[in-house]
């Protein structure tokens, strides 16, 4: 054992610890014991409709739906805000979790697939919770931070879109989420690449966010203004609950 030099960080492996996702046969079985019996039948068909969408690796997988619809009602939530719809499956765990007169501000880029979701919001009864708004992300949070009545306002914030601004709005959110609410950024493990070695054959669109994930992760990891904890739900999921 060395005895000079700056102590190395223990492995998870040698302290015993356990890390047990390594097998799609075990995501399945979580899948078909836990989520999928108890999956809503609207979120059921908004995922096989998604499912047949050229997009539909974007989607929010079901076992982080349940997540998301678990933590809304943990922290009585009614106040949101959803940053990266797509076809709307997170959108709608969260209307089903929000009380009647829960209220979520969506933000997306494209009407277009939000509507190939909204039938299947509004058969479910929940579209009275969602206010869509098509647009950039960014320019919107700085209009709203600049009305001061809104600094505070929000419960729970989920953003799951460009990951090359996640600081950027990190930044504008903080002002906006309540101190006590809880702000999720979702994919902070990027698909497992921010360990890859640096010739890993990796898709384009991965390797170009890689740096940004990991830039986010060492940002939230020091920011005092938040406690945290990453979740290895899905493709990761930082939750950042506002203490300042
Ligand atoms: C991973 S998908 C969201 C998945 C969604 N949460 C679900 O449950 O299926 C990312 C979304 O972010 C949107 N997006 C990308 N850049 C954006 C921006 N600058 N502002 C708002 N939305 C953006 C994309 O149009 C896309 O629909």
């Amino acid at each position: 054992m060395a005895t000079t030099g700056e102590a190395q960080p223990i492995k998870h492996q040698e302290s015993g610890h356990k890390s047990l996702l390594q097998s799609d046969a075990l995501y399945q079985y979580i899948l078909e014991t836990s989520v999928y019996p108890r999956e809503p039948e609207s979120m059921k068909e908004l995922r096989e409709v998604t499912a047949k969408h050229p997009w539909n690796l974007m989607a929010t997988s079901p076992d982080e739906g349940q997540f998301l619809s678990l933590l809304l009602k943990l922290i009585n939530a009614k106040n949101t805000m959803e940053i990266g719809v797509y076809t709307g499956y997170s959108l709608l765990s969260t209307a089903l979790a929000l009380p009647e007169d829960g209220k979520i501000l969506a933000l997306d880029i494209n009407r277009e697939n939000y509507e190939i979701g909204l039938p299947v919001i509004e058969k479910a009864g929940v579209a009275h919770k969602i206010d869509f708004r098509a647009g950039p992300a960014l320019p919107l949070l700085d209009e709203m931070v600049n009305d001061v009545k809104l600094h505070g306002s929000f419960d729970f914030i989920f953003v799951d879109a460009d990951k090359d601004n996640y600081l950027n709005y990190h930044k504008r959110l903080l002002d906006l989420v309540k101190i006590g609410g809880v702000i999720g950024y979702d994919n902070t493990l990027w698909s497992g690449s921010l360990v890859a070695p640096p010739d890993a054959p990796l898709k384009k669109y991965v390797r170009y966010y890689r740096d940004f994930v990991l830039e986010l992760n060492k940002a939230l990891a020091v920011d005092p203004r938040v406690e945290i904890c990453q979740l290895p739900v899905a493709d990761g999921i930082t939750l950042c609950r506002r203490i300042s």
